[in-house]
This record gives structure tokens, C-alpha cells and sequence, in this order.
């Protein structure tokens, strides 16, 4: 989904960041005409060479650009739909094509929009769970006549349509749902859940319906993930704002506007019949989301808990790494234009944590990042003892964690999705899908990490560590700026083929980074993206940079979520929203005006999917 604007703090040193920018111009103009990486520090370039040698990741040949309704993928490889929006996920109901399955079927089937998604060996690349985010809906595509008639059963379906799906998965002679499954789960915008963490109990976070403020019905808007090293899965809550409408614009200043809550939210109708959906009635609901939520697969009866601890912001996702001696640290992204990236570390080792019967994702230390233009970085803290914050509270910081960003002058960037960790590196990547704003009237011009204003094509930034995950310090560069590397008015840098608007990204244990593109709906292969055609999913060689078209998705859907088995014999892709309409909901009278993909010309309606990727041969999928 797009993401608009919610930060007008004026939180960077941008005199600094002006002057250290004049003085360097030439070797950004110079790095940029010969379409190389913009690197930034020699002592980093020394540690951390790229080599220019052909890549030996990349074994296929490369696919086109395509308009196609359909799965373009790399000679030698075949990918299958494993279940799409509907389908049951145990021996739940089957999906009706003309979407008149009630709200209680969906609640026991495959969510609508799935996004980031998770592989839990069972028995190693052979058998295990697959849990997927289910992000958003489009009544066109989920009622029969749409938006028309709304009801209460209709506000039931919608929520049941979000959240998280649970399915056991086997390979057979190609892979399938094991049905019935006793791990088989729909989590959905009304399942209870537990709130944990400093926020917990929060007089901002009671309503009428829960006085304690530590029970929340439901999960939105959940993008990307995180796997913890003790197999739960994070599920990272996004757009909350598209949900709630508040009586009048938000005042200046407040936690409502910098969060973007605004009268008209979405546009959705499920205010309509649901009153915690109107900031007028209660006005605390909206504080219940933007959190990280942590669910255990294995226990199917477990009560998903949101962690405050990792902060409230438009969670992207949340990429989990381990200090030497044990403590988890977590990279979060805020997804929208000129938001930062934050960093979460336990204070206890988890396995010390666990066995004391308490999270390690409960106490820890936030931090949010700055990015020097010498290519140093930094971690500031948020918490009380940060001398910026001493007047406020840890919850304060938590519920407001954008507002503690905006108070210690936290890095503006250009929409921060998805982050990774290369393997036995302390090596981070995010990719930076795009901010049209930037350098725009009243808005912050470029700096040395967001060199591009406006930058319609996204980039990817890294930035490393030397000793542990946890320092306070780093160094970063940018790894590629997206676009046309053959256009030069795009001051592309990518080695390979092109692409706009990076959103998911996956690095596999093999040093293969999955790339998928989100140009959004109103845009795609058009204005500045024409010429970009469907989004697409590209794979990068971490050392050599050179990067190559894999797959193709079907007409205006997004590639969201991937992930290998362990042997990286099986990948597992999202297609979300195919045939999403340029503006606003489907119109429910022509449901596959822009695509019926996947059931094509006997189905219904296109379907978001989780899809299959195997090599013809059984090789390692890129190979
Ligand atoms: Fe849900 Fe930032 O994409
Ligand atoms: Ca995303
Ligand atoms: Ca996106």
C-alpha cells in the first residue's frame, strides 16, 4: 500500500548535513554520472570491499520487463499457487467465486492482501508451518456487490479477512496443505490479545471495552515480519490510520496527527457498525495499533501478545539478530515518507530471559538512527535517561515513538520497508521504496543517505557494525539507487536489470538478496515508473551487486514476503491485490476488469496468493 506523510517535525541537522554535502558534491556527482555506488568514508571502502567479479550466485538468465497477467518466471523454474485468499485453511470451507462465503467462513479461511510471510521447519525442507500476514482488503473484491448495503456482518468479514494465516504445509511430489491441521490458525482483527511491555495498562491504552488496557481485540494492517530464534513469529502492524476516523483534523502537534489519523481514514465502513473504529467514541483505540505482535505457530490455542517494548510506529517489519552473547536485537523500519529506523536490544540474553519466565522483548533498550554525511552512523536512545527525553515517560515514548524520534533528531528517510542482515556479517540492508516529497515545496531536500529528491525509484542503504549488533556506532553507504541504470536523468546505480520502488527484501542463508518491487497502485508502469511494467522480483549478489529480474508478477499486484526452505530448494512468494484498481476499492460489478489472476477465466475475482517456487532440476532457487 502507499504511504503518505505524517512527519513535519524539523528534528535534522540539515545545516550540517548542507555543508558536509557542498564540500563532497563533486565526488557525489562523479559517483552518480558513472553510475556507480555512492560509497562515503575510504576506511569503510577498506573494510568492506565489493568485488567486481561476475557473479557465481546468480545462475539463471535474467527475465523481462512484462505487462502480462500472470507469473513470469526464470526459465527452468515453475511456481504454483499453495493457497490464495479463501481457500480454507484446515477443513474449514471452500471459497465461493463470487465472494458470498460469510464472515464466519473467512474466519476459518486464508486472509485477503497476504504480505510478509514465514517457513517453520517441522521436518526441515520437507514439512512445516507457513504463516502469512494478511494485511488489508478491498470490499470490491471481498463482497459481492461491494461496498453497497454495509452491515455489521460486513464489518465482521472485513476484520476476519485481515490478520495472520496459519498452515501446515507438506512436499509430497510437489508441496501442499496438509488438511486437517491441528496447528492450522486464522488470527484475525478481533482475536483477543495481550498487550506486554511498558505501555501495557497505559491510561492511553484503555477503552470503554477494556478497562485494564492490556487486552486489545485484533491485529490491522499487518506488513512485513520477524522470526525470533525461539520460532515465534513477529507480525509488524503498519497503516493503522486507515482504520479509524476521528471527528474532526487531528490539532497540530498532537499524537494523532503526527500518526496521520484524520477524518477520513481509508475510507473503509466499518466505523460505521464498529464504534471503536470512531476516534469520537473511543478515543484511545487508535493507541491498541501500530505495535509488533508476536505469535507462537506451534501453540495453536496461544494468545498473540503486542510488545510495546519495540515501540508504536507504522511497523514495516522487524529483522532479528543476536548480540554474541545472546541478547536479541531488532531493525525496524516506520514506512512512510521522511520516517526513521529503529533498533530494539534485550536487556537480558533470551535464553536467560526465557528461563526467568519473562520476554526478551519486554525489556530492552529502543534506540532510533542517525545518519552522519561522513558515513558514520549512530544510535540515540529513547528512553528517560536520554537527557532529550528526561520529561518523558517510558510510556510516553512507546505510545509517541515517532514524537521521541522527532525529539532527539532522529534521520529523515525516504520510507524506510523492509530490513535484512547479511549472513556471519554485522551487515544490515533496508530498502528505502521511495519519497515523492522530497526536496518538494516546504518539504526536507535531499542528504547524503537520501541523495535524490524527488526520489520516485527508492534505493537501498546498509550500514555495519564491527564488533556486535549492539554498539552504539556504525558506518553506512548506499548500496544501489533504484531506477533506469541506462537512463541517466534516473542516477540509477543498480549493476543489472531495473527496478523502481524496492519494498521486500530478503537475504537467504546463501548470500542471495530477494528483492521485490512495490510501484503503487495509481502508478504502475506509468508516469515515472512506464517502462517498469508489473512489479517484479529481482535477486542481488550481496558481494558483486549484480542484480537480475527472477519473476514477474500478474497485472498491478505487489510482490510481498519470501522466504527459502533450508536447503533453498523451495521458495515461498505473496502475490498481493492482483488487479488492484488505481484508485479506491474494485468496482464490484467488473471484479476482473484488471486481472483474474489466478483461477483466470473461471474464477470470480483475481486472489492474493502464497505461491511455490521450485527448480525444474531441484536446484537451489537461483541457481
Ligand atoms: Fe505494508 Fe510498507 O508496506
Ligand atoms: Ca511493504
Ligand atoms: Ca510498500
Amino acid at each position: 500500500m502507499s504511504n503518505d506523510r505524517s512527519n513535519s517535525s524539523d528534528s535534522e541537522i540539515f545545516a550540517e548535513l548542507i555543508a558536509a554535502r557542498c564540500s563532497r558534491r563533486d565526488f557525489l556527482r562523479g559517483g552518480v554520472a558513472a553510475g556507480a555506488a555512492i560509497s562515503l568514508g575510504t576506511s569503510f571502502l577498506e573494510a568492506f570491499p565489493i568485488s567486481s567479479s561476475a557473479s557465481a550466485l546468480l545462475g539463471f538468465k535474467g527475465v523481462p520487463i512484462s505487462t502480462a497477467d500472470t507469473i513470469t518466471i526464470a526459465e527452468g523454474y515453475s511456481a504454483k499457487v499453495l493457497i490464495a485468499w479463501g481457500d480454507p485453511v484446515s477443513t474449514g470451507p471452500a471459497f465461493l467465486q463470487d465472494a458470498s462465503n460469510n464472515a464466519a467462513d473467512q474466519e476459518q479461511q486464508w486472509g485477503m492482501h497476504n504480505d510478509g510471510l514465514a517457513y517453520f521447519p517441522i521436518d526441515g525442507s520437507r514439512r512445516g508451518l507457513l504463516v502469512q500476514n494478511n494485511e488489508y482488503f478491498d470490499a470490491g473484491l471481498l463482497f459481492p456487490d461491494g461496498t453497497a448495503n454495509w452491515t455489521a456482518e460486513k464489518t465482521s468479514k472485513s476484520l476476519a479477512a485481515h490478520g495472520v494465516s496459519i498452515i501446515e504445509i507438506r512436499k509430497g511430489n510437489h508441496w501442499q496443505v496438509v488438511r486437517p491441521s491441528k496447528y492450522a490458525r486464522r488470527i484475525t482483527a478481533s482475536t483477543p490479545m495481550r498487550v506486554s511491555g511498558a505501555a501495557a495498562g497505559d491510561s492511553r491504552m484503555v477503552t470503554s471495552a477494556d478497562p485494564s488496557g492490556k487486552l486489545v481485540l485484533g491485529t490491522l494492517h499487518n506488513c512485513a515480519i520477524g522470526v525470533t530464534p525461539w520460532k515465534t513469529f513477529l507480525s509488524c502492524e503498519e497503516n493503522l490510520e486507515d482504520y479509524f476516523r476521528t471527528p474532526a483534523p487531528p490539532r497540530p502537534g498532537s499524537i494523532e496527527a503526527r500518526y496521520g489519523l484524520d477524518t477520513e481514514g481509508e475510507g473503509y465502513l466499518i466505523h460505521t457498525t464498529e464504534k471503536r473504529f470512531r476516534v469520537a467514541d473511543e478515543p484511545n483505540e487508535p493507541n491498541r495499533f501500530g505495535w509488533v505482535v508476536e505469535i507462537d505457530p506451534f501453540r495453536p490455542g496461544s494468545v498473540p501478545v503486542k510488545r510495546t517494548a519495540l515501540g508504536r510506529i507504522k511497523h514495516e517489519g522487524a529483522c532479528v539478530r543476536e548480540t554474541r552473547d545472546g541478547r536479541v536485537v531488532v531493525l525496524m523500519g516506520d514506512d512512510e515518507e521522511f520516517e526513521y529506523i529503529y533498533r530494539y536490544v534485550s536487556t537480558l540474553p533470551w535464553r536467560t530471559a526465557r528461563k526467568r519466565g519473562v520476554s526478551p522483548l519486554d525489556e530492552g533498550t529502543l534506540s532510533v538512527a542517525k545518519f552522519n554525511a561522513d558515513g558514520s552512523g549512530r544510535w540515540l536512545a529513547l528512553n528517560p535517561s536520554n537527557p532529550v527525553l528526561n520529561n518523558w515517560s517510558m510510556s510516553d515514548i512507546l505510545i509517541n515513538t515517532r514524537g521521541a524520534g522527532d525529539a532527539v533528531g532522529a534521520t529523515k528517510m525516504d520510507r524506510p520497508e523492509w530490513i535484512d542482515a547479511f549472513p556471519n556479517a554485522l551487515t544490515a540492508i533496508v530498502s528505502l521504496t521511495n519519497n515523492t516529497s522530497r526536496g518538494q515545496a516546504k518539504q526536507v531536500g535531499s542528504d547524503w543517505i537520501n541523495p535524490r529528491s524527488p526520489n520516485p525509484y527508492g534505493h537501498l542503504v546498509r550500514w555495519f557494525h564491527r564488533e556486535d549488533w549492539d554498539e552504539p556506532d556504525f558506518r553506512w553507504d548506499i548500496f544501489a539507487l533504484g531506477g533506469d541504470p541506462q537512463v541517466g536523468a534516473h542516477h540509477s546505480s543498480i549493476v543489472g536489470d531495473k527496478y523502481a520502488a524496492p519494498d521486500g527484501l530478503y537475504v537467504a542463508p546463501s548470500g542471495r538478496i530477494w528483492l521485490q518491487t512495490d510501484v503503487t497502485k495509481s502508478s504502475i508502469n506509468e508516469g515515472p515508473y512506464s517502462g517498469f511494467g508489473n512489479n517484479q522480483m529481482l535477486c542481488i549478489d550481496s558481494k558483486t551487486r549484480e542484480t537480475r529480474r527472477f519473476m514477474v508478477g500478474p497485472r498491478r499486484c505487489e510482490l510481498t514476503g519470501c522466504r527459502v526452505t533450508p536447503d533453498e530448494k523451495t521458495m515461498f512468494v505473496g502475490v498481493q491485490h492482483p488487479g488492484e484498481a488505481p484508485k479506491g476499492t474494485n468496482n464490484a460489478a467488473d471484479p476482473k476488469r484488471f486481472s483474474s489472476w489466478p483461477d483466470g477465466p473461471n474464477g470470480g475475482r483475481p486472489r492474493s496468493a502464497c505461491i511455490v517456487i521450485t527448480k525444474d532440476d531441484g536446484g537451489v532457487i537461483g541457481s
